[in-house]
């Protein structure tokens, strides 16, 4: 593909003096307003070097540049040079070019050689998979996807919350109260509940709690009994875990939580008491973390059971010596800043040099309409309850508007879903927001349901120029391309031009939302053209090139969409 800020660079680069061409390309802007070029270089920069004021200089370069194949017209407009496109050739460069790449647009082998652990999702077992573990679940696949169409190698961890004192008291709870009838009947809700008077028990009886950590300290040293109780609680519950992950079309490569890291402790507390970093502590062991402004940490307890931290330290020395990451990457909530802060400060500590790869991705919370989620008051919202109600509801919703498709459980199914994951995909991860279905499943605001819409639009454009016949044989030539530069054509272009750079924008950001932006605004950009200019006209050339736009802008929201974890369906 041509490099158009490149190719401007350079144009420009005889003009001046004492500059390098990256330099130069370094200072191409993009304009938002249309009527300022398409791209504009602004001279402040040059006046020290070139011992001349700004705007002498930019006049000067305005004068000095010739009209040509990549630019049609130059405007000096005080300290700017406005560059204006030539909108053909343009045209043609870049749906020339998905041409080329078909489906695969957009992709780039970036990537290429190094491996990237993605890290997300990690629901604690036995507990509700509920509508706050959506985020960590989708950012974190999209993000995969995005590193995936970069061409990293990618590898999918589900760190699942399965040790710790809680199981325990779990295990202690279901001895006195439980039943296995329930628990296999509805095995989070039973364990759920039996957590729950757990608490309540223990503040009558604390010994309750003496005798849950009794339980965890044998299940830590592999006693048959106690894990195989866990091991049940833990197939149970990945049961139900395994029905979401369904829904959203999500699999894994690796389901190694936090117990199995429990063999790898002992080294972990050898080589932090080799490097002198371990101190004991009321009978308890900590690692001092005073000297870099945070509270100690804590890695075993009085009793020698280890903890949530002690087991992220050995994961990342773990996935180090198994993966040999390029990066690895943990999409955690933002209220875990402190801890992810703490741990990778201590692998630093550990004389490890990639405590640098690993990287915390943080993002904020979600919150229901009525209030805070409790998960000891009962007050929870299941994940699977909110999917299946997306569904539900816009099945009512298409058979209302009468939505054209040939299957209606599987559009509503696409749809639905899609519009909840869009939701959570349309802002900034770091921001809090509140779910509200009236927004998840409004079709005609900026969402997902709008996106796939526009693509379903696409795509019966394509239906009615001939199908898969006609897509394979898509072409288009200079007096086609000529034909196509109005303003809505041509910012769809522009949009389609620049989608793999937002696809690598919000890889290096980790931010999804960078492609919902860019998807949300070529979707707009697709309806203006469609409302603008007639696709299937009787002049072949033009006709060509239309449809050859219709199918690189159709390829780019299907990209994006997928980026998304979005189905794009080719009815709707
Ligand atoms: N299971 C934890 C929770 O629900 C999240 C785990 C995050 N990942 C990690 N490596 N600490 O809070």
């Amino acid at each position: 593909m041509v490099d158009y800020r490149q190719e401007i660079a350079e144009i420009i680069l005889p003009a001046t003096a004492g500059f390098s061409a990256d330099e130069i390309k370094g200072m191409v802007e993009a304009p938002a307003d249309r009527n300022m070029g398409d791209y504009a270089f602004p001279c402040f920069k040059l006046a020290k070097t070139m011992r001349k004021a700004p705007n002498a200089i930019a006049k000067e370069i305005a004068e000095k540049i010739a009209p040509g194949d990549i630019i049609a017209k130059v405007e000096n407009v005080n300290a700017y040079v406005n560059i204006f496109l030539n909108r053909g050739h343009f045209m043609k460069n870049v749906v020339g070019e998905v041409l080329s790449q078909r489906e695969r647009y957009g992709r780039s082998d970036m990537g290429k050689g190094k491996r990237v652990i993605v890290e997300y999702s990690a629901p604690n077992i036995a507990k509700p998979f509920h509508i706050g573990h959506i985020r960590s679940t989708v950012i974190g696949h999209s993000i995969y996807k995005i590193y995936d169409f970069m061409g990293y190698e990618t590898v999918r961890i589900n760190h699942l919350g399965d040790y710790g004192t809680q199981f325990g008291k779990m295990i202690c709870a279901y001895r006195r109260w439980g039943n296995r009838e329930d628990v296999e009947n509805e095995p989070i809700k039973t364990l759920l509940s039996y957590y729950i008077k757990f608490h309540e028990e223990s503040e009558q009886d604390p010994t309750l709690e003496d005798e849950a950590r009794a339980v965890f300290t044998r299940l830590e040293q592999g006693d048959p009994e106690e894990v195989e109780l866990w091991q049940w609680f833990r197939d149970e519950s990945l049961k139900e875990f395994g029905r979401v992950y369904k829904m959203l079309g999500i699999e894994f490569d690796s389901y190694a939580g936090e117990s199995f890291y429990s063999d790898k402790m002992g080294r972990m507390l050898d080589i932090l008491k080799d490097k002198g970093l371990l101190v004991a502590s009321e009978g308890a062991q900590i690692v001092e973390l005073s000297d870099y402004g945070m509270p100690p940490a804590l890695i075993t307890k009085q009793d020698g059971s280890t903890l949530y931290i002690t087991r992220d330290i050995a994961a990342a020395v773990y996935r180090k010596e198994h993966y040999d990451f390029y990066k690895n990457l943990y999409i955690v909530a933002s209220q875990q800043n402190l801890h992810f802060q703490q741990w990778i400060k201590i692998i630093e500590l550990m004389g490890y040099g990639w405590a640098k790869d690993c990287v915390h991705i943080p993002f904020g919370l979600v919150s229901l309409e009525d209030g805070t989620m409790s998960t000891r008051q009962g007050r929870v919202v299941f994940l699977e309850e909110v999917l299946t109600k997306a569904v539900e509801k816009t099945k009512e919703i298409i058979v209302e508007k009468g939505v054209n498709t040939d299957n209606i459980d599987e559009t509503a199914k696409q749809v639905g879903i899609g519009a909840v994951v869009f939701n959570e995909l349309a802002n900034s991860r770091i921001k809090d927001y509140v779910f509200s279905w009236g927004k998840v499943l409004n079709f005609d605001g900026e969402t997902g349901p709008y996106v796939q819409y526009s693509h379903a639009r696409l795509a019966s454009v394509m239906r009615n120029a001939g199908g898969a016949e006609a897509e394979q044989s898509l072409a288009i030539d200079s007096a086609g391309a000529g034909h196509i530069t109005g303003d809505s054509a041509f910012e769809l272009a522009k949009l389609i031009y620049k989608f793999p750079a937002a696809v690598a924008d919000a890889a290096e950001k980790y931010e999804p939302s960078i492609v919902t932006r860019h998807i949300v605004d070529t979707a707009q950009a697709v309806n203006r053209f469609y409302h603008d200019e007639h696709v299937l006209v009787d002049d072949e050339a033009e006709r060509s090139a239309k449809l050859a736009l219709v199918y690189s802008a159709k390829t780019v929201l299907k990209n994006g969409l997928g980026l998304l974890c979005m189905d794009a369906p080719e009815k709707m």
